[in-house]
Parts: structure tokens; C-alpha cells; sequence
């Protein structure tokens, strides 16, 4: 983007020009190097000298007035650049924000809303899925059942919609054919924040905001406490990381998480849904950007911290299937059912 210009600092320039003038010219009259005036003791110097060729006290007076006002003046307007360029800003965000909170919202929860049992499955029962009417079949009869305590492996190629899939998991969106079941109940007659308090998703571009380590983790659960927060960071292999950071958990991790590597981003993301007092789990590529024997404990500590939830990981690393329940396999928009995981059938 272009940089803007500004005539501020020109502004400035020149006041601080006609600030050396004025003292000059001040100085001249009193036949005096300027800096006494600046230096405080003039008046003073003043009262014992000779009056025979000074001028009145009061021109030297409105000279040294003159110098500090314009003194302060140039002071007063220099914020005035940096506040002109966050004004901007800020009217390019609250557009942005106008335009989203216009926007017709995706789902929208039922008149009169179930409540859940809270003991069932996660389930998607003959699921079909396009994006738009003019638009291929992304799902077609996808099959999927996710009972709690049970962990899940969803492999697949790019593009077969994995990720759809979990979209549909936690109602981004709704099927155009078939429905999604928690404890038997359809996801469209419960509310969004009650599906979502028991069905959370770590999604494959998960954001990270400009904010603090521990303020991007308590998004998931407000009243986590330092250890249920140092738990969740160790099970993605962070915790010494954070304990070495400059403020530790109060660190701020830029604009996107820009002073996060990719890998640390995606963690930070991960922790934050295993934070989420959810009973399912819905992890989208959980340990892309990581290098392989990272990935591998990553995985290890998921199924391990996981054991009493539904977990359904979403991965293209065959390598790191062996741990799971089941691995199941979506291609042509279907689910295929596997017996065990085995990561050379599924690479
Ligand atoms: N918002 C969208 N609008 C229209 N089409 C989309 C949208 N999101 C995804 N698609 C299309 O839906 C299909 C499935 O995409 P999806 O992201 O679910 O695949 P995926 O299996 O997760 O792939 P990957 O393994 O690369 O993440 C793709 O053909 C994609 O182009
Ligand atoms: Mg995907």
C-alpha cells in the first residue's frame, strides 16, 4: 500500500525555524547570546546590566513569549500525524465490521431450541453438501459415528472435503440432504452456543489474535485456571516454550500471531480448543507445520488428554494413524469404514 503523505512534519520544520528566528531576534535586542533566555537566569543578568542600550523589559518578555508558545504549539500538533493515521485505520476497520455484522448469518437457531442429554454420539446420517445449487456435490451420502471416549482418524485427498465435513460438525453451515446428530437430537433445533459447547473445532486456519498467549486461550474457556491452562500448553509441547517467553503467558503475539511460527500458531490454536470444556473434538490438521517426531508426541499427548471425549482428527500424516480407534477415509464424498488403522493402506 501506498504510503501516505503528510505535511505534519513540514509543519513542524517550520515552527521550529521560526522558533530559532524569534530567539535570535530576541537575543539580538538584548545583546545577549539567546540561551539566556532559555536558561532562566536572564532576568537576572538583566537587572544588572547597564539600561543604556537594552530595550524595555516587556519587548524581552513578549520575545521569550513568542519563543515558548511557538515552542509549544509545535508540541501540542506532533501527535496529530501518528492520531491522523490511526483514525484511518480505525474507519477502515469499523467498515469491515459494518459490512460482517450486515451480513446474513450462515444458520440461524430454532424458535424453540432442545436441550441435550449429554450421554449420545456425535453422528452424521446421509449427509449431502454443495456449496451453491450451481456447484458439484462436495458430501453425498457421508456416514459418520462419533461416540464418546472413542478416537477417530479422517483421512483423505485434498479437496475431497474433510474440512467441509467439520464445518457441518459444528453447523457452519447445513446439509442439504441428510442431518447431523448430537445425543439423537438434529444440530438445527439446538441453539449454535449450545451445539458449540459441546462440539468444538480446532479448524485447519484456525486464527490467533493480537493479543496475549493467555488471552487467546481463555477465548475457549474464560475461567480456566493457570493449570488447566499449562496443561493444555503442554500437550502440544509449548509449555517451555511459554515459560521461556519475555512475559510468559502475558506475551503478546502480534497481528495473525505474526511473531508465532507456523508451527507455534497452530498450537496455540490447538491448546485453545483442548481448553474448550467440549465432549467432541474436532481437530482439522493438528499437526501440519510440525516437523515429523514433533507431530508424532503431539499426536501421542491428543490421544492421550482426549481419552474421555469423541475425538476426530482430520490428517494427511499416515504416519501418526496408529494410536486411533478407527481411521476412516473420505473420497467421492463418501465416508469408508475401516476396521483398524493401518497407515500403509491409508497413505
Ligand atoms: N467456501 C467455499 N465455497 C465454495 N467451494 C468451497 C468452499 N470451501 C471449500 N470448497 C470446495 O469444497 C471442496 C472440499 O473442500 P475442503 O476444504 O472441505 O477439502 P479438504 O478435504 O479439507 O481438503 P484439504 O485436505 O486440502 O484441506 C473443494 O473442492 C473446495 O474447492
Ligand atoms: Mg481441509
Amino acid at each position: 500500500m501506498a504510503k501516505q503523505r503528510s505535511w505534519l512534519p513540514a509543519i513542524g520544520l517550520a515552527l521550529y525555524g521560526c522558533f530559532w528566528a524569534t530567539a535570535s531576534v530576541a537575543g539580538w535586542f538584548a545583546d545577549r547570546p539567546f540561551y539566556y533566555l532559555i536558561r532562566g537566569n536572564w532576568i537576572n543578568d538583566l537587572s544588572q546590566s547597564s539600561t543604556r542600550w537594552l530595550p524595555p523589559t516587556e519587548t524581552l518578555m513578549t520575545g521569550a513569549a513568542l519563543v515558548f508558545l511557538l515552542l509549544g504549539a509545535y508540541e501540542s500538533i506532533l501527535p496529530l500525524s501518528g492520531a491522523a493515521r490511526t483514525l484511518r485505520a480505525c474507519a477502515t476497520a469499523a467498515t469491515r465490521l459494518d459490512e460482517l455484522t450486515r451480513r446474513a448469518p450462515a444458520v440461524e437457531d430454532p424458535i424453540a431450541p432442545r436441550m441435550l442429554s449429554g450421554s449420545g454420539e456425535l453422528r452424521v446420517e446421509g449427509v449431502g453438501f454443495r456449496y451453491a445449487a450451481d456447484q458439484p456435490w462436495v458430501l453425498r451420502d457421508a456416514e459418520l459415528c462419533l461416540p464418546a471416549g472413542e478416537s477417530v482418524a479422517l483421512t483423505g485427498p485434498s479437496g475431497a472435503g474433510k474440512s467441509t465435513l467439520a464445518e457441518l460438525l459444528v453447523r457452519f453451515q447445513d446439509p442439504e440432504r441428510g442431518r447431523v446428530t448430537i445425543d439423537g437430537i438434529d444440530t438445527r433445533e439446538l441453539t449454535q452456543r449450545l451445539l458449540r459447547g459441546a462440539v468444538a473445532l480446532c479448524a485447519q486456519d484456525s486464527h490467533v489474535f493480537n493479543t496475549s498467549v493467555r488471552e487467546n486461550l481463555l477465548l475457549a474457556r474464560r475461567e480456566a485456571d493457570d493449570g488447566q491452562i499449562a496443561r493444555a500448553l503442554a500437550a502440544v509441547e509449548l509449555d517451555r516454550w511459554a515459560a521461556e517467553l519475555p512475559h510468559g503467558l502475558d506475551t503478546i503475539v502480534g497481528q495473525d500471531g505474526e511473531l508465532l511460527s507456523g508451527g507455534q500458531r497452530t498450537r496455540i490454536a490447538l491448546a485453545r480448543a483442548l481448553l474448550a470444556p467440549a465432549r467432541f473434538l474436532i481437530l482439522d490438521e493438528p499437526t501440519a507445520h510440525l516437523d515429523a517426531p514433533l507431530a508424532a508426541r503431539v499426536m501421542e499427548n491428543l490421544l492421550a488428554v482426549c481419552e474421555d471425549r469423541g475425538l476426530l482428527v482430520i490428517t494427511h500424516d499416515a504416519a501418526s494413524l496408529e494410536g486411533f480407534d478407527r481411521a476412516l477415509r473420505l473420497e467421492h464424498g463418501s465416508i469408508e469404514r475401516r476396521r483398524a488403522a493401518l497407515p500403509a493402506a491409508l497413505a
